[in-house]
């Protein structure tokens, strides 16, 4: 039960409902006027008194130990609470069901697929890749802790001519030890050296639709040649999987749900929504504000919109969820309403349960690796670099740590993940090394170093935390509502899908701790007081460490 709940369930008034005493009790401007205030204008009429009565006569029946005074002041009743009371209620509360502390079932039984990072194959995940994996994961971990059974799917860019034009320049250019040797980045050279020639070569580009063609059919070389692209380029991504822990159930992409592209049309042709324009087919959209979308080419070839309606289709043919959350970023707003607008026309009933998740751009001020020079700044260079600035910092700071490189990876691409989450959604992020890799400032290694810190405190005590007298911990009422806000800021990330929210509160819950921990000594010579404060430690490296996890960042026992 929340603070304000307890203190409505004392409040009783004759003839007023407890839901109307919750509805008018509020927090005062200023802590000077009480911590709660509860305005008695509108019982005036009811009772046929003046207001300041009214409140006069509720102070005299508030007698209870949670409340320390209570005041009549120009009609309202001003309530000062007993902090100590609620410190020791709401700790001891949350000590005694830790674990459990924020989640809750509400998504018991229930399927929820989050579609996230759906990188490109024999290309290398660049920073809008870093983007959806991160908040992808965020939001399969949120929905974890409120019961689903999530699968996550990663929907592979691994379909279209391009593929048909890697192959033949690899067959014309390629050299297997070097693409063994370089992976992605061999393919990707090999990629803009044949999109170069094929500008000038219109027999190349015929060559390359031929080759296109054959993987279509399935021509043995040609698709074994494939499926280690496809290969390689899951090598590569794992290792920024692996990193951030992320493990995807379904890597079925565009290629998987191209075979169904002609049930697909046939559908749309059958319920009257497609037409043709010059030798295309097209659904136009117009009516709804989302323009045309191109279902079929001139030449036959589907689009990625098309494979998005057979995606859209099929998934939930096979799957039957609960609730689908597809991430992008904000670019491809208009595309998915234009695709959940033909599911609507389609007159598909499960569109209520189909959701798209947007962020903004990711952006870096300049230094070495820059967005701005045209080039996408790549997930593995944002990687490195993040981590080389963590090996300085942590130099400069003179960290010991058993593994120092471990550690500069937790800190350098946590710091970074940070970055990324703590901006609220669709909003642009500008990504600066240096001051997110600051351990003072309001950023991932801030907080993984105000839990380590936590961590260190309890190990160093080396207590037994049984019979905790939270009674005992003075000067902790800030830190405790902070503590007791948990439960209701995970709720809220998860129904706006605002993994900012988690950001901030672990930013200001840490501050809160470290307010307490420079205000007073954790290990005193009395024993039980001790308890209490290593035990009040405890729940807040539990809760930076449940915020961390689901910001996906790594929490490192010492920094
Ligand atoms: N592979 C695409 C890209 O890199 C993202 C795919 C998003 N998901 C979808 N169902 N269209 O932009």
């Amino acid at each position: 039960m929340s603070i304000k709940d307890y203190v409505v369930s004392i409040i009783k008034i004759d003839k007023v409902e407890q839901a109307e005493v919750e509805k008018l009790l509020a927090v005062p401007p200023s802590k000077e006027m009480g911590d709660f205030a509860l305005p008695c204008f509108v019982f005036a009429k009811t009772f046929r008194k003046s207001p300041n009565i009214i409140a006069e006569e509720i102070v005299s029946t508030l007698k209870h130990d949670c409340i320390k005074k209570a005041e009549a002041v120009n009609g309202y009743v001003n309530i000062y609470l007993n902090e100590d009371f609620f410190t020791s209620k709401i700790l001891t509360e949350i000590f005694n069901d830790l674990d459990n502390y924020g989640k809750q079932n509400i998504g018991q039984g229930k399927l929820a697929l989050i579609e996230f990072s759906s990188i490109n194959v024999a290309k290398n995940p660049h920073v809008g890749h870093l983007g959806s994996t991160l908040f992808g994961e965020c939001f399969s971990r949120l929905h974890e802790n409120f019961g689903f059974n999530v699968k996550r799917l990663n929907y592979l860019g691994d379909y279209g001519t391009q593929f048909g034009k890697m192959i033949t320049a690899y067959l014309k250019w390629g050299n297997k030890e070097d693409v063994e040797l370089r992976g992605v980045d061999a393919l990707q050279e090999l990629y803009i050296r044949v999109n170069k020639e094929c500008e000038e070569n219109e027999e190349l580009l015929d060559e390359c639709r031929n080759t296109f063609l054959r993987l279509e059919q399935g021509d043995k070389q040609i698709k074994e040649l494939y499926d280690w692209f496809v290969k390689i380029s899951l090598d590569e991504a794992n290792k920024i999987y692996e990193q951030l822990e992320v493990k995807f159930d379904d890597y079925r992409g565009e290629s998987y749900y191209a075979q169904f592209n002609d049930k697909t049309l046939k559908m749309l042709e059958e319920k009257g929504i497609t037409k043709e324009d010059q030798g295309a087919l097209i659904v136009d959209l117009n009516k709804y504000n989302l323009g045309v979308v191109i279902v079929k080419q001139k030449n036959g070839a589907s689009l990625y919109a098309t494979r998005d309606i057979s995606l859209l289709i099929e998934r939930y043919n096979e799957y039957r969820y609960d609730k689908l959350i597809y991430v992008t970023a904000v670019q491809q707003k208009q595309h998915f309403s234009q695709i959940f607008q033909i599911g609507r026309l389609l007159g598909l009933d499960y569109m209520d349960k189909v959701h798209h998740a947007s962020y903004g751009m990711i952006s870096l001020p300049g230094g070495k690796i820059s967005s701005r020079k045209g080039a996408v700044a790549l997930i593995k260079d944002l990687f490195a670099e993040s981590t080389s600035v963590a090996t300085e910092v942590l130099k400069e700071r003179q960290t010991i740590a058993d593994n120092i490189d471990e550690l500069a990876k937790s800190v350098g691409i946590g710091a970074l993940t940070f970055s990324v989450l703590k901006t609220t959604a669709n909003k642009d992020c500008v990504f600066d090394f240096k001051s997110a890799i600051n351990f003072d400032g309001e950023t991932g290694p801030y907080l993984q170093y105000t839990h380590a810190r936590c961590r260190s405190v309890v190990e160093k005590a080396n207590i037994e935390l049984n019979d905790v007298d939270f009674s005992l911990i003075k000067n902790a009422f800030e830190l405790t509502k902070e503590l007791e806000k948990f439960p209701q800021v995970l709720v809220d990330a998860f129904n706006d899908l605002e993994p900012s929210y988690i950001a901030r509160y672990a930013i200001s819950l840490a501050g809160e701790y470290n307010k307490f921990y420079n205000n007073n000594r954790i290990i005193t010579d009395d024993a039980k007081l001790t308890k209490a404060q290593v035990a009040l430690t405890k729940i807040v490296k539990e809760i930076l460490r449940k915020c961390l996890t689901l910001l996906v960042i790594k929490t490192p026992d010492k920094m």
